[in-house]
Order: C-alpha cells, then sequence, then structure tokens
C-alpha cells in the first residue's frame, strides 16, 4: 500500500489514480469503516482513505490525546480491503501554522444536538474536512450515517461551496447485540460494553412506537431519556428530529430520525435510526 505522508507526495500521485472515491477517518478503523471502503470500491477506479487525528474537532476536555492511534493495524485492514492509497500526514502538513482559517457551518445546524454539547466540534470537522477534500480532490467522499448530523453539515458544505464532490452516505455497522460500531467502544470496561446496546434497544422502542403513529414527541424522548437514565447513563440527548435539516417535527412531518448521546461511565455514544 502507498503511504502518502505529505500533501506533495499525494499531490503527485493524484493524475495517476483516476475517479476516486474518499474515506476520510481518524484511524482505530473497523468493520463500519471497512464497509465503507467496500461501497468506495464500488464506485471509483481508486480508493483513497485517509487517517488524521484532528485536534480542532476535540474540545478541551475530550479525547485529543486518549484518541487511539493504531496505523500499523489500520495498514493491515486497509490492505485486506483491498485499499492502496492512504494519506496520513503528520500534524505538521495538515496544520503547518496555527489554523486561522476557518469553515464555519449554519449555527441552526451546529447549536443543536452535537453542536449543544460539543462547542466548536463541526467547525473543526467541516474545516479539517475541507481541507482533505482539496488535497486529495476526489470524485465521491463517503461519510458513515452513524454521525447523522455530521454527514448532513457535510453534505451541505460540499453543495454550498460548489464542489465538484458527490457525498454518498455508509449505513451504520452494528455488533451482533446492535451496538454501533465506533473507535470509543474500546473504552468501554467489559460490563459496560454489555450494557451499551441499550443505547440502540431504546431508540427501536421510540422507532416503533413512532411507526405505530405515536405523535408526542415531548412525551417519547422523555421516557428514552428516564431509560437511560434508570440505568446508569447520563444522557445528552434524545430527540426526533426531521431527516432533511435536523430541526424538529411538526405533527405532519413524516421523514424522520431519532438522535441519541449518552454517557456511559466515561465513554460516550452516539446512535441513531431512521424512522
Ligand atoms: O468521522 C470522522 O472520523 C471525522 O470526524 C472525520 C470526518 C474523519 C474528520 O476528522
Amino acid at each position: 500500500m502507498q503511504i502518502y505522508r505529505s500533501v506533495a507526495a499525494f499531490r503527485s500521485a493524484r493524475a495517476s489514480l483516476g475517479r476516486v472515491a474518499f474515506v476520510p477517518t481518524m484511524g482505530n478503523l473497523h468493520e463500519g469503516h471497512i464497509a465503507l471502503m467496500r461501497q468506495a470500491a464500488e464506485r471509483a477506479d481508486t480508493v483513497v482513505a485517509s487517517i488524521f487525528v484532528n485536534r480542532l474537532q476535540f474540545g478541551p476536555n475530550e479525547d485529543f490525546d486518549q484518541y487511539p492511534r493504531t496505523l500499523e493495524a489500520d495498514c493491515d485492514k486497509l490492505e485486506r480491503a483491498g485499499v492502496r492509497h492512504l494519506l496520513a500526514p503528520i500534524e505538521q502538513e495538515m496544520y503547518p501554522n496555527p489554523q486561522n482559517y476557518h469553515v464555519e457551518p449554519a449555527a441552526e445546524q451546529t447549536k443543536t444536538l452535537e453542536g449543544e454539547f460539543r462547542a466548536g466540534h463541526f467547525r473543526g470537522v467541516a474545516t479539517v474536512v475541507m481541507k482533505l477534500l482539496n488535497i486529495v480532490q476526489p470524485d465521491i467522499a463517503l461519510f458513515g450515517k452513524k454521525d447523522y448530523q455530521q454527514l448532513m453539515i457535510l453534505s451541505n458544505m460540499v453543495h454550498q461551496f460548489a464542489m465538484p464532490i458527490e457525498v454518498l452516505p455508509g449505513e451504520t455497522v452494528r455488533a451482533d447485540d446492535g451496538l454501533a460500531l465506533s473507535s470509543r467502544n474500546g473504552y468501554l470496561t467489559a460490563e459496560e460494553r454489555r450494557e451499551a446496546p441499550r443505547l440502540y434497544r431504546t431508540l427501536l422502542n421510540l422507532r416503533e412506537q413512532l411507526r405505530n403513529g405515536c405523535r408526542s414527541f415531548d412525551e417519547l424522548e422523555r421516557t428514552a431519556v428516564a431509560e437511560l437514565t434508570e440505568n446508569g447513563w447520563r444522557p445528552d440527548y434524545v430527540s426526533v428530529r426531521r431527516r432533511e435539516d435536523l430541526q424538529r417535527p411538526g405533527s405532519d412531518d413524516r421523514s424522520l430520525v431519532v438522535l441519541a448521546a449518552a454517557r456511559l461511565g466515561k465513554t460516550r455514544l452516539i446512535d441513531n435510526l431512521e424512522i
């Protein structure tokens, strides 16, 4: 596999790669990432993955230092998945100077849900993804639905800046017990790991009630929060939203998604389900 540690090295190879499908990641790869790589391979001549733990998207009290860096194991997984090109820039390449210019997503998209609890997170994500897209110049970029709000913000960014890139969503990959795969699952203790699928079960339950015609969104959300709290979680939110813009739905809105974030011990998990 070709590993590009600098922007210049990638740029000099780009012309030979043909139509590129790009999967940006922060590494510590799991089956969710690998599913995105496979999806990418169906759509282009070349799959380019990136691994970069982006400090701009972590808050001061978040897990930037602790975030697992597992480059060697990640390269093995990429090789096995048939990925031949990896951009893994060192920090100095991405941020040679303090990053003074930022992509600032619209407030109505960033002050809610994840943005309410992670100030500046989406600004950091949008800024690094803009930079990665400018380096890789892909025809297609793939992002998982597990980070539903991130997917919406990045799709809007690409559209609003008229970038010639097709954004494709990837389905969430789950463990057999329903827990959405995430690099942060590795922080869970054995006992917490047994408890963790409750988040998914709570969302499934809420989805069933919505599908049965219940429109008391506030009550459904309160019940879900109570269920998690009673079982030792500290929920940030469980919220029913419109899929298109993640705003609160009216009673006539039909295209919905329910999103949740909650802490279990020291680990913060997020998940969502389209209704
Ligand atoms: O979803 C992620 O892993 C990150 O937020 C991304 C898109 C790679 C940007 O750092």
